[in-house]
């Protein structure tokens, strides 16, 4: 069984990334064949500079070799270090309809918002068909979000297969409904682009300005809480198991306890939860021989994978190879 999954280097790691997908990897890289990478180039999708992309990327690839990716137990590469995905991309693209694309959230989003997409954005989804179908997926863990990116890359293996020769594997998406959409402090999806994101690799000062940012009701201190409508509870309950959630709901009810203390008591949490990973983090940022060592042997292996993939696709399409 091999699960793969990416993550765009766009901004610093939040809770709802974290409780969706990241948490599971360790766990997949002992149980199964897990292939991870650091998507690149679908962040040039929102380039603003050469510094901020190189930062991003670098932050991005410490963050998951903190979080327990071991470059030794999964394979773990950078995408753009795999120049055969833009090539599989191509290929893909001849068997999906403009008018399917134009149907991307990602892309119809941008146009309700009067932006002009770029073409990049339009072949977003074909480029992360490419990373999917070419590594021979079963499984795909990602957020909610993604789920019609995943169907694009099930729509398109399908019309290959069809049309042309039976080469891919039909990946499925796989989604955990309990962490399906991460709250963020205002309560909307927790994101990057709605600012209301919890990063845990942030500072202990940015950390606690973010959990004390959450949104509340007016209930004073006296006052019983209702934990199914407060942030606050959604939130801590992702660290909780269901013993300790009963607990915390209990708090809420009874009067007494303030919103201050409750979210002084989250932030406490995310400190406790999140310790080892810090420390692991300052190390490896630290030390950019061992973070491009890890890289070399992912990409090794990825672009080994990818090839005979490709191989299968171009005699299938009657490409030549001399
Ligand atoms: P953002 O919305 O902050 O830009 P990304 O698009 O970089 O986040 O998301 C990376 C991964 O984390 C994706 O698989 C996405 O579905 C998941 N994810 C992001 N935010 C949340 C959330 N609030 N709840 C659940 N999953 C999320
Ligand atoms: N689009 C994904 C995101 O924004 C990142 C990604 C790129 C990805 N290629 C992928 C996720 C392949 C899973 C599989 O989160």
């Amino acid at each position: 069984m091999r699960i793969l999954t990416g993550v765009q280097p766009s901004g610093k790691l939040h809770l709802g990334n974290f409780f969706s997908v990241i948490r599971k990897l360790k766990e997949y890289q002992t149980t199964t064949d897990l292939f991870c990478f650091v998507a690149d180039l679908h962040s040039l999708t929102t380039f603003s500079s050469k510094e901020k992309q190189k930062d991003n990327t670098y932050n991005a690839v410490c963050d998951f070799l903190a979080l327990g990716i071991d470059p030794d137990r999964c394979t773990f590469w950078l995408q753009s270090g795999v120049p055969e995905v833009a090539e599989l991309t191509w290929y893909l693209s001849q068997f999906i309809s403009v008018n399917q694309l134009e149907l991307a959230h990602s892309y119809k989003d941008k146009i309700a918002k009067g932006f002009h997409p770029r073409g990049g954005l339009f072949f977003y989804p074909v480029l992360m068909a490419a990373d999917i179908l070419g590594f021979d997926s079963d499984k795909v863990p990602v957020g909610k979000d993604q789920k019609q990116h995943l169907e694009y890359a099930r729509d398109i293996a399908a019309a290959f297969n069809r049309e042309v020769g039976s080469v891919f594997k039909i990946p499925e998406p796989e989604i955990d409904e309990a962490t399906a959409l991460v709250p963020g402090t205002d309560g909307q999806k927790m994101s990057k682009s709605y600012g209301n994101t919890i990063n845990f690799f942030d500072s202990e000062k940015e950390l606690k300005k973010s959990v004390m940012s959450i949104m509340t009701d007016s209930a004073g201190v006296d006052e019983a809480k209702d934990p199914d409508k407060s942030h606050i509870y959604s939130i801590h309950s992702l660290f909780l198991d269901d013993a300790k959630k009963q607990k915390l709901r209990e708090r809420f009810l009874t009067p007494g306890n303030g919103y201050g203390d409750l979210k002084k008591n989250l932030l406490q949490n995310i400190l406790d939860y999140f310790a080892p990973y810090r420390a692991e983090r300052e190390k490896i940022a630290a030390d950019p021989t061992y973070v491009r060592d890890a890289l070399k042997k992912g990409r090794d292996k990825a672009r080994q994978t990818i090839s005979s993939v490709l191989d299968r696709v171009r005699n299938e399409l009657g490409i030549y190879r001399f």
